[in-house]
């Protein structure tokens, strides 16, 4: 597991799927992320299969989290499965890779997890994989996505305008990035 400071990264496995779904049918995540239909488990399960031919740095992670700060009824004290992170690929001859994450359970949005989780994704970039950039891509309405990857150090680099039709308006996609040898983590 590659552990951050409130968060563990494992492999996703099977049994995460059903919650997936879940979390990837709900409009306040999958408004934010490239999708356009609604999600099913059989759905999920073929993209699960696709994955686990993926080379390993490019497999999805689980994101668990310690609740001690979420305080809610539908929350276990111990680590509670609240999404998913990884990089969609690695592009291994320039040494770099693409960022995905979201955080599904809604009680654990907006309290530090998120930073936890590209901080900790950032750091396994540069330090075991030896990958040299990071970059991402982020819908311009999406306010803490982009003040959370910020705080971890990446920099707008451009604006895909007019790349993305939701809820019937045009919105730019924001294309940030951070290199090791200005990452301070
Ligand atoms: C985007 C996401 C991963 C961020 O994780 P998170 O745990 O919610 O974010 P954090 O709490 O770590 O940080 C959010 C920051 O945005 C700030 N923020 C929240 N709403 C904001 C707003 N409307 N305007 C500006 N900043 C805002 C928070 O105050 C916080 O910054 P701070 O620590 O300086 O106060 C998570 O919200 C998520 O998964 N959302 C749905 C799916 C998604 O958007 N995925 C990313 C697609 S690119």
């Amino acid at each position: 597991m590659i552990l951050g400071e409130r968060i563990r990264l494992r492999r996703l496995e099977r049994e995460d799927l059903p919650r997936c779904a879940a979390w990837l049918n709900d409009p306040q995540v999958r408004g934010h992320l490239a999708l356009l239909y609604p999600m099913s488990l059989a759905l999920e399960e073929q993209w699960f299969q696709q994955q686990l031919a993926a080379e390993p740095a490019a497999q999805p992670f689980a994101i668990d989290a310690r609740a001690e700060s979420v305080v809610s009824d539908s929350v276990d004290p111990a680590w509670t499965p609240v999404g998913v992170c990884g990089f969609h690929a690695v592009d291994w001859p320039h040494r770099l890779a693409e960022l995905g994450l979201f955080i599904g359970h809604g009680d654990f949005r907006g309290a530090g997890y998120g930073t936890d989780v590209v901080r900790t994704l950032v750091r396994w970039a540069f330090r075991t994989l030896n990958l040299n950039r990071v970059q991402l891509r982020v819908f311009e309405d999406n306010a803490p996505a982009i003040r959370c990857y910020e705080k971890c150090g990446f920099r707008l680099e451009g604006r895909q305008r007019q790349s993305r039709f939701q809820d019937g308006r045009y919105l730019d996609t924001l294309m940030m990035a951070v290199l090791r040898d200005e990452w301070n983590g």
